[in-house]
């Protein structure tokens, strides 16, 4: 591996080129593939201590990764070579950190507090985000103590209809809080233009007692449009347009298309803005069905749990800086490790969603094959990001993880006090997750397995299942524990994987807060629809137009 061109300076297109020797990574790769991760806890006893860090309700476990000492301190000089404070810093700044859209990410300003001081463009910011809370806690508070205020009965159900980032937020963090919240309505998720759901939903739900939220930062957005207007049409079906207008809020930053669309009055809409990316905002009145469900208190925690990881990110130095740890991580394991894929596994059935959520956030972020300057990366960006929950992921494709071909890094994340008292469960549920980033990282080797087959006479077959039944170990992972599963460490969780994925990006020098790669399927896809309804439509190719040909033949059957 030769010289590496690197950006440095300000985010943005103003971004300088200067050269980064690759040579001292790439020698340290080297070295660390033929160490082995126990050998090193071995020569440092002190490495948990060393590699892990408590961050409020958070303890951060990078120590069964392949870094050592010095590996680590080139890979922070990196960060530093990358100008990954000074990024960040302009990031907090709101400079147009997304500079092929020419615009900030702020969503940290949604979570700020009122006095959180800042430049001129971070301080408009957090007094829309303000203004927009104190919108949101005011049709909160109706909706789930005084409905009549608003002109409504009493709300059982809600209906939060988005997709990608105006979904896996806010849905995620309603299963996670599931229970926390009260007694407020119950939200149900629509994101798959899919009928079968929203047919489903429509079934079971009372048009009477159901709000409906339609989440679209473009409201341009075809599965949204089309739900929400089935919807809308369900409820005036039921109660007629004026009281079908009562029960339908819109979060969208493009308020003209909302009132255009469905004549909703200004009351009924709030903001998202440009500064904040859909993947990256929930933070905002995305989540207004989160507040709904949670309450307005509850709501704010999670502000506030994200506002704590922002201040640790804005002021900590680099070698303790958490998100800084794991962008290293995981570049270093993509990057220079090869490992092609990331594994998440949170042991806790309420964070189900975690791994949908992060995949977008790391793989719509940084997807990219380019850097923020138009020039080819010259390393591999994001790794493939996939996951479930555990241990149910044990009984799954844990095989490949211990035994299979490909090395691939997990994530565990545990929860450390359930709330539940069934402790003999959860003390299953910790054992579990303990013993699996244990085994992957121990393995056992072929002597020790064949010490184990001892009555196999025949040694041709006792060899051959001590291959068989050897591990070899020296798979990495990073450990993430919560306290417990509240608002506040789950709005750390999230802040703390926001700008892990932000200096990922930084160190690939790639812009993580646009998605131009989205558009073209979704174009395509407005374009062929014509098509299945028997118009003349945009065929791209030969194989479209076959599976085009025996849709439209057995719709018709
Ligand atoms: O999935 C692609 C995407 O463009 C995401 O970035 C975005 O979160 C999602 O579509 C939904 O977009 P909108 O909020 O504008 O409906």
């Amino acid at each position: 591996m030769g010289r590496l061109a690197e950006n440095r300076g300000s985010p943005g297109n103003d971004a300088v080129s200067t050269e980064f020797d690759s040579s001292v990574l790439a020698s340290h790769a080297a070295r660390l593939a033929g160490v082995r991760l126990v050998g090193l806890f071995e020569q440092e006893p002190t490495r948990f201590a060393r590699f892990s860090r408590r961050l409020g309700p958070l303890l951060v476990d990078v120590s069964k990764q392949a870094i050592d000492g010095d590996a680590w301190q080139a890979l922070l000089q990196h960060a530093a070579s990358c100008a990954v404070p000074l990024r960040r810093d302009a990031l907090f700044a709101g400079e147009p950190v997304n500079a092929s859209e020419q615009r900030p990410a702020l969503h940290m300003a949604l979570r700020a507090a009122r006095d959180d001081e800042g430049t001129p463009a971070w301080c408009e910011a957090r007094d829309q985000a303000q203004a927009c809370l104190e919108r949101m806690a005011a049709l909160v508070d109706a909706v789930r103590k005084a409905p009549g205020v608003i002109g409504l009965p009493k709300i059982t159900d809600v209906v939060s209809v988005g997709i990608g980032g105006s979904d896996f937020g806010p849905r995620l963090a309603c299963a996670a809080l599931a229970g926390q919240g009260g007694s407020g309505p119950a939200v149900h998720f629509l994101a798959n233009v899919d009928g079968g759901r929203l047919d489903e939903l429509m079934r079971r739900l009372d048009p009477e007692h159901t709000l409906v939220v339609l989440v679209s930062k473009s409201f341009g957005t075809q599965e949204t449009l089309l739900n929400g207007g089935v919807l809308y049409e369900w409820l005036c079906r039921a109660l007629g347009s004026e009281q079908a207008h009562r029960r339908l809020f819109a979060v969208t930053a493009n308020a003209e298309a909302a009132r255009a669309a469905f004549a909703l009055d200004d009351a009924r809409i709030l903001p998202m803005w440009d500064f904040v990316g859909g993947r990256y905002s929930l933070w905002s009145a995305v989540g207004f069905p989160v507040a709904l469900a949670l309450g307005m208190d509850g709501f704010r925690r999670l502000l506030a749990g994200a506002r704590q990881v922002d201040r640790h990110f804005r002021e900590a130095p680099l070698e303790e800086n958490l998100p800084v740890w794991l962008a290293l991580v995981s570049w270093w394991n993509r990057a220079w490790l090869g490992r092609a894929s990331h594994c998440i596994v949170p042991y806790d059935d309420r964070l189900e969603g975690l791994p949908g959520y992060l995949q977008q956030l790391e793989m719509e972020s940084n997807g990219k094959r380019v850097r923020s300057d138009g020039e080819p990366v010259a390393l591999p960006t994001v790794p493939v990001v996939w996951g479930s929950v555990g241990s149910n992921a044990q009984h799954a494709y844990f095989q490949a993880l211990h035994q299979g071909t490909d090395v691939v890094p997990v994530d565990f994340i545990g929860v450390v006090k359930p709330d539940h008292a069934l402790d003999e469960n959860h003390r299953a549920l910790l054992a579990n997750l303990l013993a699996q980033s244990a085994a992957l990282m121990r393995g056992r080797d072929e002597a020790a397995t064949w010490a184990t087959l001892a009555g196999v006479a025949d040694p041709a077959l006792r060899r051959s299942l001590a291959a068989q039944k050897a591990f070899p170990g020296n798979r990495p992972s990073t450990t993430i524990l919560l306290d417990r599963l509240d608002p506040e460490s789950l709005g750390a969780l999230l802040a703390l994987y926001e700008h892990k994925t932000f200096v990922h990006a930084t160190l690939c020098g790639i812009n993580p807060f646009d998605q131009w790669g989205v558009e073209l399927g979704k174009s395509l896809a407005s374009r062929i629809e014509p098509g299945l309804r028997g118009e003349t439509a945009v065929v791209p190719d030969a194989s479209t137009a076959g599976l085009l040909a025996h849709i439209r033949a057995l719709r018709k059957a």
